[in-house]
């Protein structure tokens, strides 16, 4: 589903990332630590969330834009599971602690991609395309 210019704007840039409360309120944080592990699922590393991990909690659903949506218009739609042991969460502490020794991750967060909608200004803006 992710093609290989996807992860690698997924890795190489901020990621706005989206999530909403129970009750519909939305909110959106940038985010470095997220790189793609295969072709369907997105690892984030989570350090400093609050809101963002009380709407997982309540709702799975994510949504994420790239910073560079100039140059990689996609908007891609997911569920995310969280995990605060095991291997994904090893998998985050030892990335994120490479990156900044201080850092320490509170959860590991894996979200599975469903749905990749263009942005890209246009008649295909909106348009399904995956
Ligand atoms: C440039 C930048 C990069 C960031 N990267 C991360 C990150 O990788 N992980 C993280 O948990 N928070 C990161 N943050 C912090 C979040 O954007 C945000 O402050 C945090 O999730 C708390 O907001 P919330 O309560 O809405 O979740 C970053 C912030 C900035 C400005």
């Amino acid at each position: 589903m992710l093609t290989d210019e996807m992860k690698e704007a997924i890795e190489k840039n901020l990621v706005f990332v989206a999530t909403a409360s129970s009750d519909g309120t939305p909110n959106v944080v940038p985010i470095g630590f997220t790189r793609p592990i295969d072709n369907k699922r997105i690892l984030i590393v989570d350090v400093f969330m609050k809101k963002t991990l009380n709407n997982l909690e309540e709702n799975p659903r994510v949504s994420l834009i790239v910073q560079n949506a100039k140059e990689h218009p996609y908007q891609f739609k997911g569920t995310a599971k969280v995990f605060k042991s095991g291997k994904f969460f090893e998998e985050a502490v030892e990335w994120a602690q490479n990156v900044m020794s201080e850092v320490e991750p509170k959860s590991a967060i894996l979200v599975t991609i469903e749905e990749i909608y263009s942005v890209k200004p246009g008649p295909d803006a909106g348009k399904r395309i995956k």
